[in-house]
């Protein structure tokens, strides 16, 4: 029998690792993806290794262009938020991670998979509907819900005896758990679990204090395409560069921190921290673009949809026909979104100032207040004020003959 694991390195995905050695009896092939996290790959590579994993049977990658083009851009093109304020970090990497598992359980002739997501969270119901969804006859392990570890300090004694190295800091328990990816940090859990308490500066790790930021703002333009960002200051990039610098740029000057309580789709409401510096301008530039290149009834249908679409990818339905629906309608309403925005970074805060394209739907001439255009007769509004008032009038006659 053969596994292949989502293995970061760290002390937990090595006590599965070793888990399903000893516990399982399976051949364990490791995964280890670089979603922009911010860590070394070689180290993960090292550990595999020291736990007696096959050098044919350790797999890393660089999904960090892939992950930006074909997740985190499609995402930002229906300015996805769940709950009206989430931006999906995590969401959206788990159908990646989950892909890419499983095309290595086609290659190395593996059976099952494993995740090291709790048995309480999202993250098991998106790596696993994803996995299903991709080989619908895989065999899916998930140690959190089936081992027997289940104090810190029962996962430290397994450590030991299993010679997984504990770093130093590992010893004790983490005040909080993280995930990050080159879209955001997420932090939950431990002293962020009471929503009443302001969340400690120290659980921070990609922005500045808004506070501490400069007190003179900074002005960029993105130039979109169909879209997607493409420039920033006129410079062309690619994707997972351009979302790097749009981080950069907003850790610079404290954009994009969120104290959130959210449900999760097993049931319960949590409480986080979100980082999403560079998805936070991203997201104000991209509705600025829309802002001029959208047809009113285009813009207004996939912002109804929105709220589904984000759902889907919250609730781990990536892999779905409905996803895909609502994309190919959202992909489709992108068709002219290209053009120019300025924006003004200071403080924590993303201005837009600016926007210009060719496809600008924007007619100066016929919303000005001077002498107007011939496509807009003054009395034509007579009339359609007139229409539309007939109901609400009709309304009001019948309150008032029964004295309301
Ligand atoms: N609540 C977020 C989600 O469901 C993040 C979950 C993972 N975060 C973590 N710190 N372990 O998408
Ligand atoms: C986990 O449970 O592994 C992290 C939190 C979540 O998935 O919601």
């Amino acid at each position: 029998k053969k596994v292949v694991l989502a293995y970061s390195g760290g002390l937990d995905t090595s006590i599965i690792l070793k888990w399903l050695q000893t516990t399982y009896g399976c051949e364990v092939v490791t995964f280890t993806a670089d979603l922009g996290q911010g860590e070394e790959l070689e180290p993960a590579r090292q550990k595999a290794l020291l736990l007696g994993i096959k050098p044919e049977n350790i797999f890393i990658e660089d999904l960090r262009e892939e992950f930006v083009r074909d997740y985190v851009f499609p995402m930002f093109r229906a300015n996805a938020q769940y709950e009206g304020w989430y931006l999906l970090g995590t969401s959206i990497a788990r159908p990646l991670i989950a892909k890419k598992q499983i095309e290595i359980a086609e290659k190395v002739g593996a059976d099952a998979v494993a995740h090291g997501a709790t048995g309480k969270g999202n993250d098991q119901v998106r790596f696993e509907l994803s996995y299903y969804a991709l080989k619908p006859d895989v065999t899916v392990i998930a140690p959190w819900r089936e081992w027997d570890l289940t104090s810190r300090t029962k996962l430290l004694e397994f450590a030991e005896q299993n010679q997984i190295p504990i770093a130093k800091d590992k010893r004790g328990e983490a005040p909080f758990s993280v995930d990050a990816n080159l879209l955001h940090s997420s932090s939950e859990g431990k002293v962020l679990e009471d929503p009443a308490q302001e969340v400690p500066d120290y659980v921070y790790s990609r922005t500045i204090d808004p506070e501490a930021a400069p007190d003179k703002p900074t002005y960029i333009t993105i130039d979109f395409e169909k879209g997607d960002p493409v420039a920033i200051d006129g410079v062309r990039m690619s994707p997972a560069t351009l979302l790097a610098k749009l981080n950069e740029l907003g850790r610079a000057n404290g954009i994009g921190r969120l104290d959130l309580v959210e449900n999760r789709f097993v049931g319960m409401k949590s409480r986080g921290m979100y980082e999403t510096p560079g998805g936070t301008i991203l997201l104000v530039a991209h509705r600025g673009i829309e802002s001029i290149t959208l047809d009113r009834g285009a813009a207004h249908l996939k912002d109804e949809l929105m709220p589904k679409y984000a759902e889907l990818i919250y609730n781990g339905f990536w892999f779905s026909p409905e996803r895909e629906m609502l994309q190919a309608l959202i992909d489709k309403s992108q068709e002219f979104v290209t053009g120019q925005v300025r924006l003004k970074l200071y403080k924590g805060g993303v201005h837009l100032v600016g926007r210009e394209s060719p496809y600008s739907l924007y007619d100066q001439e016929l919303v000005t207040f001077e002498e107007g255009a011939v496509a807009y007769d003054h009395r034509d509004a007579a009339g359609f004020i007139k229409l539309n008032a007939l109901r609400l009038r009709t309304l009001a006659q019948r309150k008032r003959k029964l004295g309301l």
